[in-house]
Parts: C-alpha cells; structure tokens; sequence
C-alpha cells in the first residue's frame, strides 16, 4: 500500500532518487537536469517548513515525490500566498499506477487545509517528454486544476561550446556549436568594474530592487527576508554579484550550480535573479559579463538564463548569450476561483527562476 507523507530522509537518497526516475525516462537530447545533495538541500530541503516536501513509500521504499514550498506573488496588484514546487518523480517500476496523481491530490488537500491559493511549477515543453505528455493528459482530464500561464525562453551562453558539443545527440547542434566555440571569446572582467560580490549590508537594497521590479509586472514573486538572504549569501553551490556605485546597489544577479546530463554531465549553472531595470546599457552588458565570467571560472560549460520573453535581448546579444525559445510552460495547478489571472497568458513569473523556493 503506498502512503504519501513529507521526506524527511536525507537529501542524498532524494537526489539519486530524482535523477534515476530521470535518466531512465529522457534522452541525451533532452538535457535534464540532475541533482547532488548539495544542490537539492540549497534548492529546497533546508526550508524551515517541509510539510510541501512530499515523498511517496511503499513500505519503506522511496517510490514518488513531489516538493514544494511556500511563496508569496503579486498578482495583478493582489498579494497571494500559494506555492512554487518541482520535482515531481516516480520510480520506474511503479509507473503508470497512479502515485504521481495521489502526490497531486495531497499537496492539493494541504493547500485547502493551509488556504494557499495557487501552485506554480515548470513543465517541459517537448511533446515527446514524459512531463509534456503527464500534464497535457491531466490537463485534459481536469481542465480547473491546471492553467497555463506562458512560455519560458531560455537565454544559453555556452563557455566550453566544443566540450558541450561532444554532449549533445543532434548532430547540427553539435555542429553549430563547434563553429561557435572558435567565434566566441572566453568571458572577461574589466578592470576598474563596479561589479563585486555581494556582502549582507547590501541585502536591504537588493530587496527594494526587487520590490520596485514586482511593481512591473503582473505576476511577480514577493521575497522575504529570511528567503532572500538565502538566495544571496554565497553558498558552495550559489553566488551573487552587485552592481554597485558611489549612489548603492543598482542592479544584481544570482546565479547557482544546475549540472545538467546529456550524453554526459555538464557541467552549468543558472543565473537565477537579474535585476537589471536601474543600470544603463553599459551598466547592464558590466553586470551580466561580469556574472558569466564568474560562472566560467567556476568550471561551468554553460549559463542558462529562464525568462518569460526576450526583453533587454541587446544585452544578451551583446554578451554572447544565444536565444532558445520556448523550452518549457510556467503553469498553475488548483488555482483558486477568486484569483484574477487576467492579461496573463503569455506573461511569466518574474523576480523568480528555476528554483521550487
Ligand atoms: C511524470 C511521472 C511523474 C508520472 O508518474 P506516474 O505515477 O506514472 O503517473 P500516474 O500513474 O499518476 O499517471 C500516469 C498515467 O497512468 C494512468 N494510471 C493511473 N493509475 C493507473 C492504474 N492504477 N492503472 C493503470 N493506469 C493508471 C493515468 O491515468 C495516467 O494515464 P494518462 O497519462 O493516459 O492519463 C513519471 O512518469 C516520471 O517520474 N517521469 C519522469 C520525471 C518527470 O518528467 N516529471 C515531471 C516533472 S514536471
């Protein structure tokens, strides 16, 4: 009999869990990502609050999980609590049987119990994926529990291009970034930058940064404090740059370590937060070549920026980043029926990345 409760095993078995449910269910060219301990602990499981930590057992058999936590958006001027999650796995051999549907179902029962109003998630936009496939099925099953909201771009600077090449299964990517590899300089920082690493007086000024960018958008995450010192202070797997003048921080940008698999691993990180809005064109190109050095001198092979559209696309132009549309759907689950989603479809989350916290 499988029973659904929150994981409170450690992170390591989590991880490896994740990746094998995974591996065995996408292809080279998918390029997944895949976790460690350390990453899956800083994305998620040092939360103060696991009760959206959801694993399934048969037994004492890790066979499912699904894992969310608290967040709180401004949505169309409204302030709401919901939740942000990902993760949602079953072991292989028990596929098909329904333990994700009674993963959903309970996190689904929690949020009417704690009287949270939404869940936001990333779907793989891929047709042929089996999160693509999963979710259209229950879409189409239950069209008041699941609600597109639009598509999320993904902006790739790749640092070792000829290293990624060797990755990939499709030959013309390959080939395009084999050419690339000999085109693109490495990443440098100038001298004299007024970019450097964040330090925890700067934290009140990137929270009003961010305060100021959810002003501009429909939906937007509202941080607290305890959450975004999290975000910012560096961590063995997570860092943040400023852009800062004789006038304060202008501008930042967060970045943490998502190895991703594709024949391989590869190595690569997520730039997460990029408050760009009060930099000058320069300011901007400064504090994004900046971060970009940073993440290859950490190894990575590859940065991978989400965002909702192509906004401020000169800036990634100009900093070597190249455009691939549409790589997955931000989408919510449950939603409450008094929640104004107006004038949403096609917008995303902004002032929030990939991370479920
Ligand atoms: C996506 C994933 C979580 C689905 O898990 P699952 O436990 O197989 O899902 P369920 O059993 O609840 O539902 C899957 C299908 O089985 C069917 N099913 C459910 N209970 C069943 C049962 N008792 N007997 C037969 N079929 C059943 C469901 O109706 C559904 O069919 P449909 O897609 O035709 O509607 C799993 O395939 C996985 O781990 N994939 C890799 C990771 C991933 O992509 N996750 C999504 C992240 S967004």
């Amino acid at each position: 009999m499988i029973e659904v409760r929150p994981f409170c095993g450690d992170p390591a078995d989590l991880a490896a869990f994740i990746n094998a449910c995974w591996n065995d269910r996408y292809l080279a060219r998918d390029l997944i990502p895949t976790y460690s301990a350390a990453d899956l602990s800083w994305q998620m499981l040092e939360s103060p609050d696991r009760s959206f930590h959801l694993a399934a057992y048969d037994g004492s058999q890790l066979v499912g999980c699904f894992l969310a936590d608290r967040v709180r958006v401004r949505l169309n001027g409204q302030s709401v609590e919901g939740t942000q999650g990902s993760y949602l796995s079953v072991h292989p051999d028990y596929g098909a049987r329904g333990v994700a549907t009674r993963l959903i179902n309970t996190l689904e029962r929690l949020h009417r119990a704690h009287d949270l109003k939404f869940f936001l998630g990333y779907v793989n936009s891929s047709p042929t994926s089996s999160a693509y496939k999963f979710w259209s099925s229950f879409q189409r099953t239950f069209p008041k529990r699941y609600r597109t909201l639009g598509p999320v771009q993904f902006w790739m600077r790749f640092l070792k291009a000829g290293h990624m090449a060797s990755e990939l299964d499709n030959a013309a990517e390959a080939a395009g970034l084999k050419v690339l590899s000999l085109l693109q300089p490495a990443p440098a920082v100038r001298a004299g930058s007024p970019v450097r690493p964040f330090h925890s007086g700067d934290l009140a000024a990137c929270h009003l940064l961010l305060d100021a960018e959810a002003q501009r958008h429909r939906l937007a995450q509202l941080w607290n404090a305890a959450d975004l010192r999290h975000e910012l202070a560096a961590s063995p797997v997570s860092h943040t740059l400023v852009s800062s003048n004789g006038s304060g921080v202008q501008g930042f940008a967060t970045s943490f370590h998502w190895p991703m698999k594709g024949r391989g691993r590869i190595p690569a990180e997520v730039i997460d937060l990029l408050l760009l809005h009060d930099l000058s064109a320069a300011g901007k190109r400064e504090l994004l070549r900046s971060c970009v050095a940073d993440i290859a001198a950490r190894g990575a092979w590859v940065a991978v920026l989400p965002r909702p559209d192509f906004r401020d696309a000169a800036t990634f132009l100009a900093c070597g980043f190249v455009p691939v549309p549409n790589v997955c759907t931000l989408m919510t689950l449950f939603p409450s029926a008094e929640l104004d989603w107006a004038g949403l479809d096609g917008s995303g989350l902004s002032g929030a990345g990939e991370r479920g916290r």
